[in-house]
């Protein structure tokens, strides 16, 4: 085992801070100062040169329409999340003839993160403070409780610094470490303290046993996600023989190493493993995997579908009522709550991850060697 790994701490990620009495605000001055450009041509002339707003903004107009309120910090700007001014700014206001234009199509993410950045550098220490605080508190509720997805400052932090990290929501679980849980990024994990402030990566190890628990903990989810997906919707390539194992691959056709790993089935099966299919279209529900696997999942035959399209490139033909009707759909978003970040994935029946293409030989001696303690 990698020595490194028996440092369980490695890094100090400080989520938000306010070393050296100063807030540390979540942007950049280049942020700023691109904003203040895009602000001037886009915003400045409804929200003024400074954000400072119409005057009488408290008070609907003739129209009965609410005149651009200020965006310095002085009106409701600052109860809402960023993630929610992100909204407001993409979307515009939702009433047709609403004085709030979409940025949709005329505003870039980084260039909306950009102005958001230009008018709350206008806000004052005290104001950019209480909504920090605020954003911790929803941040510190969404540790406490499991529910919809949330997104959060410590999110949007982990999304910065974790390049495209996607943050599993839900409850973080307890580790044998009192006050320290543990919350999936990607597929990783990172360790919190009890109020989300901290966050510590590497992995935990037992050392009283030497077993990796951060690996055994993420094989043990795993295995309960892939329970989720319903075994009638997989494609199933039988064991030749008494069947030793399982093993689960999500695949997109239109991935050539998936392809590629379909080749190593024969051998797998010759070997005692049973090979079962998810399909994970890997570039989402409108891409050319998405075609390919509904056309697959959905035909007379899927299994010897899926196997001629590997051999001749060949897709079926589509008669009649689809019986795994939202197999695809469904393997998709499994798929994402695994954190699956590309394809073919492969899980062992003891819910270890292996990513990515491997030859049937280094699957199987895999296979023959389980996580230790596990
Ligand atoms: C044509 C005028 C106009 C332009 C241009 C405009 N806004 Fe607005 N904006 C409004 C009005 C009016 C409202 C309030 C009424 C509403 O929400 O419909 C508003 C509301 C907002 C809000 C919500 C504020 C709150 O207190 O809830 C934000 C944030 C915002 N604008 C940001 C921007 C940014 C950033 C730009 C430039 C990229 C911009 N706006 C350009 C008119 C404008």
């Amino acid at each position: 085992m990698n020595i490194s790994k028996f440092i369980f701490v490695a890094i100090i990620l400080i989520i938000t801070s306010s070393v050296f009495g100063q807030t540390v605000r979540w942007y950049s001055d280049d942020q700023v100062n691109q904003g203040q450009q895009l602000f001037k041509h886009k915003c400045a002339k409804c929200h003024g040169v400074n954000a400072e707003g119409e005057p009488d903004w408290r008070e609907t107009d003739d129209k009965g329409e609410y005149p651009p309120p200020p965006l310095n910090g002085q009106a409701y700007a600052r109860q809402h999340t960023l993630d929610q001014l992100r909204q407001q700014i993409q979307v515009g206001s939702n009433i047709v003839d609403g004085e709030m234009p979409s940025f949709k199509n005329k505003l870039s993410a980084t260039d909306i993160d950009a102005v958001i950045a230009f008018f709350q550098s206008k806000w004052t220490e005290a104001i950019y403070k209480s909504w920090q605080t605020r954003q911790l508190l929803s941040a510190t509720n969404h540790l406490k409780v499991s529910e919809e997805p949330k997104q959060h400052l410590g999110t949007y932090w982990l999304k910065q610094h974790l390049s495209g990290a996607k943050v599993t929501p839900g409850e973080p679980m307890k580790t044998p470490v009192k006050g320290i849980r543990e919350v999936k990024v990607n597929d990783d994990y990172l360790y919190l303290s009890e109020d989300g402030r901290y966050a510590f990566t590497g992995h935990m190890i037992d050392l009283s046993v030497g077993s990796d628990l951060t690996v055994i903990n993420q094989a043990l989810e795993t295995k309960k996600l892939l329970q989720r997906y319903s075994s009638k919707d997989m494609l199933v390539y039988p064991a030749q023989g008494k069947e030793k194992t399982q093993l689960t691959i999500f695949t997109d056709t239109s991935c050539s190493y998936c392809r590629k790993m379909h080749k190593e089935v024969p051998q797998l099966q010759s070997e005692g493993v049973t090979v079962q299919f998810i399909p994970y279209p890997r570039r989402g529900l409108n891409g050319k995997g998405y075609a390919e696997l509904n056309s697959i999942w959905c035909s007379e035959d899927p299994e010897q579908a899926l196997s001629t399209y590997i051999e001749e490139m060949v897709l079926p033909d589509i008669t009649g009522t689809c019986k795994k009707a939202g197999a695809v759909d469904a393997g998709y978003l499994l798929g994402n709550s695994l954190g699956i970040s590309g394809t073919p994935f492969l899980v062992l029946q003891n819910g270890e991850r292996i990513k990515g293409y491997k030859k049937a030989s280094n699957v199987i001696s895999k296979i023959n060697t389980p996580l230790e303690g596990m």
